[in-house]
């Protein structure tokens, strides 16, 4: 019966989204068409992003939700492409005056905003010119985040450069990176590369025109747990580290390639190109903090003779996908799993939270962390939702061991504020404190309803996180 650590006062208590599986609004006020929007491979049965949530257009009424939740932080992303439609062309100002309109209802009700630059919507017509295989990208980028930086620097505090950049590499196809056919992975890590320019230069540019401005990356970071003892098995675990966790973080705490990384990269033959000037900016840029997502853990074990790279049956996790000849994923049985299959491990994000505060030692900030469920509406207009309850509190109960445990924390934004479009399984995979009432095809009225985990929530950050 350890004392735990109490949360600090200024612990920021809030919740995420994202531009376009939130907004809507695809193509209203001089927005211009994102990846996502041009979007058509949407398994069997889901919806596209084009009406979402309808945040754009209810926002006020959301934010009034948030301040009644007890918010201290929103973490939402702008997208792109309502600043500057074609990525690097003309600003259009009724995007610019939106987000104005966002944040100031945020700041008048005491909610600090936490701004993603780029969450998974890169702009169509960049996509078109070569996407993040182009080193314009870079230079698109860049230019976005001064505006940025710019329009809403005396305004916003935290700053996410990408989000989980290194769930971009491993799952192109879904999320708008796909790599050319000739040589798929090595332009995936050409891609890369230039993202990690691209954040690097963010960084900087933040320190230089935001004064007191907090920046950092959002990758999506886990342990991962060897499949045994076998020695075979925790070299696997520790590639996985290189390949998935590392490669990126010390990429932008470092400013260099992992080493282990680099080897692989080199010996696949998919290395990116890098100029001469790389290594001097990929060194200029520096995180003020960590913001890392986590939904759950990998479990990996040695490739076989005969290859592979193990799916684990029946499972659409995220982190669930191997490297061949270097790592299979498998599953691990003492994990219960949710309703899409995904591994549920709450000790495993303490641990999470330990070894990436212990590796660079910067402040962390959780910007999501949640449970996607199948809910039910009742017709009195509560929604029941004590897995979702279980899964959170159980999650902060560790992060708050994490914390006294010796890892500084800045806030935890668990995914997601209100229901909104999951990342391939459409609107009823929700995750929301706030039901949003439409089906995948029938918008009905689009109705906010507080779910059970609403009222959970309200209490836990009246209380400081001390009332799990
Ligand atoms: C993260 C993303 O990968 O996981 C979010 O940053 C996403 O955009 C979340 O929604 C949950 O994944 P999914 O596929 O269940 O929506």
């Amino acid at each position: 019966h350890r004392q735990l650590a109490p949360f600090s006062p200024d612990f920021l208590w809030g919740a995420s989204t994202s531009a376009y599986q939130v907004e809507g609004a695809w193509d209203a006020d001089g927005k211009g068409r994102s990846v996502q929007d041009a979007r058509t491979n949407f398994p069997e049965g889901t919806t596209d992003y084009r009406v979402a949530a309808d945040h754009y257009h209810r926002f006020a009424e959301d934010v009034e939700l948030f301040a009644e939740l007890g918010l201290t932080a929103y973490r939402f992303s702008v997208a792109w492409t309502r600043i500057v439609p074609d990525g690097d062309g003309e600003v259009n100002r009724e995007g610019v005056a939106f987000y104005h309109r966002l944040i100031d209802a945020l700041l008048e009700r005491g909610i600090e905003p936490v701004l993603t630059m780029y969450h998974f919507d890169l702009p169509q017509a960049l996509h078109e010119k070569g996407g993040w295989g182009s080193r314009a990208t870079v230079d698109a980028f860049t230019r976005y985040a001064r505006i940025l930086f710019e329009e809403f620097g005396s305004k916003v505090r935290y700053w996410l450069t990408i989000n989980e950049q290194n769930m971009m590499i491993l799952h192109g196809a879904a999320i708008g990176t796909a790599g050319d056919a000739a040589n798929p992975q090595k332009a995936l890590y050409q891609q890369n590369h230039h993202m990690m320019l691209a954040q690097a230069e963010t960084m900087r540019l933040c320190h230089e025109l935001v004064p007191g401005g907090k920046i950092g990356p959002a990758p999506n970071i886990s342990v991962v747990y060897p499949a045994s003892p076998r020695p075979e098995d925790i070299l696997a675990a520790e590639d996985f580290n290189a390949i998935r966790n590392w490669l990126y973080l010390d990429m932008a705490c470092r400013g260099s390639y992992n080493p282990t990384a680099w080897a692989w990269l080199t010996e696949k033959g998919i290395a990116p190109e890098i100029a001469d000037s790389d290594l001097e900016i990929l060194a200029s840029g520096r995180p003020d903090f960590l913001a890392l997502n986590y939904y759950s853990t990998a479990t990996v074990a040695a490739p076989l003779d005969g290859g592979g790279v193990g799916a684990v049956d029946g499972a659409d996790q995220q982190l669930a996908v191997g490297e061949e000849g270097v790592f299979r994923s498998v599953r691990n049985e003492h994990l219960p799993v949710n309703a899409f299959g995904w591994e549920i491990d709450p000790v495993g994000f303490r641990t999470t939270l330990r070894v990436v505060h212990d590796r660079y030692r910067l402040p962390l900030l959780v910007t999501e962390n949640g449970l996607g469920a199948f809910d039910t509406l009742e017709a009195d207009g509560s929604v029941h939702d004590p897995y979702r309850i279980e899964y959170l509190a159980a999650h902060i109960s560790q992060m708050r061991a994490a914390v006294s445990d010796g890892v500084e924390m800045l806030g935890y934004c668990p995914w997601s504020a209100i229901d909104l479009i999951s990342t391939h399984q459409g609107v009823r995979k929700r995750y929301g404190f706030v039901y949003v009432d439409r089906d995948e095809f029938d918008l009905k009225e689009l109705k906010r309803y507080r779910k059970d985990s609403f009222f959970w929530y309200q209490q836990l950050i009246k209380s400081d996180g001390s009332e799990v």
